[in-house]
């Protein structure tokens, strides 16, 4: 699976798991994956765990990520967190713009924009998630959609930034469901997104670019979707949640 961008693969905890079992989680993955060189892998647990997973991974290769942060430095916004908090962490990603805040927490392509500035603003590197429902795919509104949140929430962005920003294509329909797209349908859209980069920045550029799916990622399927020219990693929900299946998805996708 040769390819000039290195694989990123990363667990989204959502939810899930108290200190306690994402420091074993953590533990697991550790034992499993510490040395581990040539696919940069991330695990995104929930603020409360963040501390602990840091501790138990910070001599390995793992990397730490959240799962959202504030677009504000800080100050007066109440169960806010700021990208300085999760950097004494040593957080070097963060999710943003996930489909489930976008639906449960109303966020906004500019609200995102905002957050993806602020990321870069402290060096940490957002995962940019974008995805269609099963309702706009059907009514063929998905190439619109993903181009909207696309320019909407890459706006501003130097070369040098969206080169260090990484894109998550999530069909909403493929989360927590069981169904994956198929690894044409991810490929299609995945280059359809490298084409709207090439327009909103260059061609170099773009093709630095690593652009993640989600959706249903398992260990039966993480090989083939990575083995399309444009699925450059993965951003796994359900299957992140146990050492064996999270560790066999990387390990899957090893040369
Ligand atoms: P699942 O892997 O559980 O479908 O979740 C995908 C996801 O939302 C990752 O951010």
């Amino acid at each position: 699976m040769e390819k000039d961008r290195k694989l990123i693969i990363a667990g989204n905890w959502k939810m899930n798991k108290t200190v306690a079992e994402a420091r074993d989680l953590a533990k697991g993955l550790r034992m499993e994956l510490a040395n581990i060189k040539d696919i940069d892998v991330v695990v995104c647990p929930a603020f409360t765990a963040i501390g602990e997973v840091s501790k138990e991974i910070i001599e390995s290769d793992i990397r730490l990520g959240a799962q959202n942060m504030s677009e504000q430095g800080g100050g007066a916004y109440t169960g806010e967190i700021s990208a300085l908090m999760l950097k004494e962490f040593i957080v070097r990603y963060v999710i943003l713009g996930h489909s489930e805040r976008r639906q449960f927490q109303n966020e906004s392509d500019e609200l995102i924009n905002k957050k993806v500035i602020a990321a870069h603003g402290a060096s940490m590197k957002p995962i940019l998630c974008v995805g269609e429902t099963l309702e706009q795919r059907e009514a063929g509104e998905m190439e619109n959609v993903i181009s909207t949140q696309v320019k909407g929430c890459l706006a501003g962005l130097s070369n040098s930034q969206m080169e260090e920003t990484i894109i998550a294509y999530e069909p909403v329909w493929a989360i927590g469901t069981g169904k994956t797209a198929t690894s044409e349908q991810a490929q299609e859209v995945h280059a359809f997104i490298r084409a709207q980069v090439v327009d909103l920045f260059d061609e170099a550029t773009a093709r630095r670019v690593r652009i993640q799916y989600g959706g249903s990622v398992k260990p039966g399927n993480a090989r083939e979707l990575m083995g399309q020219p444009d699925v450059d990693g993965a951003l796994v929900g359900g299957a992140s949640l146990e050492v064996r299946s999270f560790s066999d998805i990387v390990k899957n996708c090893l040369n």
